[in-house]
C-alpha cells in the first residue's frame, strides 16, 4: 500500500529548510509521494508576495532531484477547498493511504481554518515538530500525529528580509533558485522592505495607530526629500517609528532583557519611551533590518540624543506634524519644519521640556543636550 502525502503551503518563498522539513516526514511515516500546494496569495492578505507563476517555478527549482515530490497547480487562497483535494487523491489512488503534513507552527491556525473531523475521515494528519514545542503540541491536538524532530526552520518573512537587503541566502535558496529570484527581481530592494515593513506594521498596531504610523511615513518621506535624504529609508523608518507603542510594558521588558539592553534611570521610569528602544530592537536584532539610518531613528523619536543626524531629526518632526496630529502649534510647527529643521527640533523641544518641567517630570541627559547643542549651533551661526 502507496502512503501519499499533501502539504499546502504559501511557498513565499519556498526555501531549502521545508525541503528538509518534508524529507524528514518522509522518512518518520514512510512516504512514497508528497503532493506540494502552493498557495496563491492576494495582496489583501499580504502585500510582499510574488505570483503563482514564480511560486511555482521556485518549487520546482527546490525539489529538482527529488522525484517523490510532485507539485499540485491552480489553487488560490480563497477557493482551496483540501477537502475536495483529498478526495479527489483517494478516488484517484484508491488502495493508497492519504496523510495531510502540516507545518508545526500552522497547527493552530489549521484546526481553526479547517474541519479537522472531515479531514481526519479521508486522512491522517502528521507533522513534525521542533523538540521545544514538541509537548506543547502533542497536549493540544491529540488526534494529530506529531513526531519530535531538532529543525532549524527559517521564517519565509526573515528571509524575505533577508533577500530584500541583499544578504546571503545561499543556506535557505539554491543557487537556480536565487537565479530566478534575482533575474526577475522578486523580494528585491527597499520597495520590499518597504511592503514587508507596511505588513507587520498593520499586525502590530490597532487601526487608529497604523493610520498615524501611515500619516508620518508620508510626512518623513517629504522632509527626506527636502532635505536630501533617503526618501525610501524615511518612509520605512516612519512607518516603523511606532511599531511596539502598543506593546504591554512587560513585553517591552521582555525585548529589553533578551537582547541585554539596559535602560537608563530617566529611561526606566518613564514607560512612555520604551516603544523608541524596543521598536529599534525589534527592527534590528528579531526581523534583521540592519540598516543604521533607520534603526536609530526609531530609536530616538521619542527620547532624542545629543547628536541627532538630519535623518533622526526628520523622523522626530515627522511624529509631531504628520496629517493626523491635532493641536494648537501644529500649522506652525508644519510651516517651520519646511523652512529649518533645526529650529523645528528647538520649537518641539522646548515645549516637551516646558510641558515636562510644569509636571515634574524628569528630562533625559541626552534630551538636554540635543536642545543645548542645537542652541549653540545657532547662536554661532548668528
Ligand atoms: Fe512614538
Ligand atoms: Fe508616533
Amino acid at each position: 500500500m502507496k502512503n501519499i502525502a499533501v502539504y499546502f503551503a504559501n511557498f513565499n518563498p519556498i526555501n531549502l529548510t521545508q525541503i528538509e522539513f518534508l524529507q524528514m516526514a518522509k522518512k518518520e511515516y514512510s512516504l512514497d509521494e508528497i503532493n506540494l500546494i502552493p498557495l496563491e496569495q492576494s495582496r489583501k492578505e499580504i502585500l510582499n508576495t510574488i505570483s503563482i507563476k514564480d511560486k511555482l517555478k521556485l518549487c520546482e527549482l527546490a525539489i529538482k532531484k527529488l522525484n517523490y515530490i510532485k507539485i499540485l497547480e491552480n489553487n488560490t487562497t480563497e477557493n482551496f477547498n483540501i477537502l475536495k483535494i483529498l478526495k479527489n487523491l483517494k478516488e484517484q489512488n484508491k488502495d493508497s493511504n492519504l496523510f495531510l503534513i502540516v507545518w508545526p507552527y500552522f497547527l493552530q491556525y489549521f484546526v481553526k481554518l479547517f474541519d479537522v473531523e472531515k479531514v481526519l475521515e479521508i486522512a491522517k494528519i502528521i507533522t513534525i515538530s521542533p523538540f521545544k514545542i514538541f509537548n506543547k503540541l502533542t497536549e493540544e491536538f491529540p488526534n494529530i500525529l506529531i513526531k519530535p524532530f531538532e529543525l532549524n526552520l527559517i521564517n519565509s518573512k526573515k528571509l524575505r528580509i533577508m533577500l530584500a537587503l541583499n544578504k546571503d541566502c545561499s543556506e535557505f535558496l539554491t543557487k537556480p533558485m536565487l537565479k530566478h529570484i534575482k533575474e526577475n527581481k522578486l523580494y528585491y530592494g527597499k520597495e520590499s522592505l518597504y511592503l514587508e515593513c507596511y505588513d507587520i506594521c498593520k499586525k502590530n498596531t490597532s487601526f487608529k495607530r497604523f493610520a498615524h504610523c501611515n500619516f508620518v511615513s508620508k510626512a518623513a518621506e517629504e522632509l527626506a526629500k527636502q532635505y536630501n535624504e533617503n526618501t525610501m529609508d524615511a518612509k520605512i523608518a516612519g512607518l516603523m517609528h511606532d511599531v511596539m507603542k502598543e506593546k504591554t510594558k512587560k513585553y517591552m521588558l521582555n525585548i529589553f532583557k533578551n537582547h541585554n539592553f539596559k535602560l537608563s534611570r530617566t529611561e526606566a521610569i518613564n514607560p512612555k519611551v520604551w516603544h523608541g528602544i524596543a521598536g529599534a530592537i525589534y527592527m534590528e536584532k528579531i526581523l534583521g533590518i540592519d540598516i543604521k539610518n533607520i534603526i536609530n531613528a526609531v530609536k530616538y523619536h521619542t527620547v532624542p540624543r545629543k547628536d541627532m543626524t538630519t535623518f533622526e531629526k526628520i523622523i522626530f518632526i515627522a511624529d509631531r506634524i504628520s496629517k493626523d496630529r491635532i493641536y494648537k502649534d501644529v500649522v506652525f510647527l508644519r510651516k517651520l519644519a519646511k523652512k529649518n529643521l533645526d529650529e523645528a527640533v528647538i520649537y518641539s523641544l522646548k515645549n516637551t521640556i516646558g510641558s515636562l518641567l510644569k509636571k515634574e517630570g524628569t528630562i533625559s541627559t541626552p534630551t538636554v543636550e540635543c536642545y543645548n547643542k542645537l542652541i549653540l549651533n545657532k547662536k554661532w551661526r548668528n
